[in-house]
Parts: structure tokens; sequence; C-alpha cells
């Protein structure tokens, strides 16, 4: 099952249309004991909906959000762009990237567009994952 659904989100996410799906795999893989996976939860997300558009850390928004990268990138780490924090362990609510997903970034001093950029938002459930992973401490488990 796990090995069919890994398929099918990469497939999903070549297809680029795959937000909901993932959404989806991911949110479920995420809570079984009440703890979120850095690697099991979040990397997806990323690596299906983000790292399409920061790969090198040259494109806009200069960030590097591919697996091995995505952790250093973000975690106590400034928005190249604003020199807000992206996530700040235990402070969802001054973590600008979980502000850019929301779409709440503008009346965090932000600039620039909801995440993903020109594309449909994140669904709820996987935003709040992301969300329960930055109040849990953004472990890198
Ligand atoms: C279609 C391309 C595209 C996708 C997909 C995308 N981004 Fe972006 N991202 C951009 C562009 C372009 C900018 C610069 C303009 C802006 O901030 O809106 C940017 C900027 C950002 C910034 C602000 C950087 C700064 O310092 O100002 C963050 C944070 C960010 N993206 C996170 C994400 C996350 C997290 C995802 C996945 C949920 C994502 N992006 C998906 C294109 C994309």
């Amino acid at each position: 099952m796990k090995r069919l659904m890994d398929g099918l989100l990469t497939s999903l996410s070549v297809m680029a249309i795959g937000t909901l799906q993932a959404g989806a795999v991911s949110a479920s893989a995420a809570v079984e004991d009440g703890s979120v996976s850095f690697t099991q939860a979040v990397i997806p997300v990323l690596r299906t909906q983000c790292a399409t558009c920061h790969m090198t850390g040259t494109e806009p928004g200069n960030l590097k959000l591919y697996p091995s990268a995505a952790y250093d990138s973000i975690v106590e780490a400034k928005s190249p762009g604003t020199g807000a924090t992206l996530v700040v362990p235990g402070n969802p609510d001054s973590s600008y990237l979980l502000h850019k997903i929301k779409g709440t970034h503008l009346e965090h001093g932000g600039t620039g567009g909801r995440m993903p950029f020109g594309q449909r938002p994140l669904a709820d459930d996987v935003i709040s994952v992301i969300e329960k992973w930055i109040d849990q401490g953004a472990l890198n488990n």
C-alpha cells in the first residue's frame, strides 16, 4: 500500500496536479502517535509542492527545498528576501514560511505571493501538519 501511494504521489507531482492527494498521503503518515515526522510528513510536501521552484537556491525566493537541504534551509534560517525567520521551533506564529503557505505573510511584514506560487494552496490538513511540526519544536526527525 505504501509503495502504491508513493508511486501515486510521484506521478501526481509529475503531472503537477497533486496538491490535495499529496496532502492526504502525507497528513495521514504524520500523526500516528501524535508527533509529526519531518521526514515522513514535511519533506514529501516540500519535495512535491515546493522544490520544483526552489531547487538550487538561485531561483526567485533563493531557497533550497530539496530533501537533503530543506531542514537547514528553513529551520532557524532567515528568509533571504525579508530577513524574517522561516521556521522558529515551537513558535508557528513567528514562522514566516508558515505565513507564506497560509497566505497571511503580508500581515506579518512579508512580500510576494502565497506559496505554492500561482498554484492551488496546500490543503488545510497539510498546513495543520506543518504547523504542528513547528509547534512540536521543528525536529529533524
Ligand atoms: C511555481 C513556483 C513556486 C512554487 C511551486 C513554490 N514557490 Fe515559493 N517562491 C516562488 C517565487 C517566484 C518566490 C519569490 C516571490 C514571492 O515571495 O512571492 C517565492 C518565494 C518563497 C518564499 C519567500 C522567500 C523570501 O525570502 O522572501 C518562501 C518562504 C517560499 N517561496 C516557500 C515556498 C514553499 C514552502 C513552497 C511549497 C509549499 C513554495 N515556496 C512553492 C515560486 C514558487
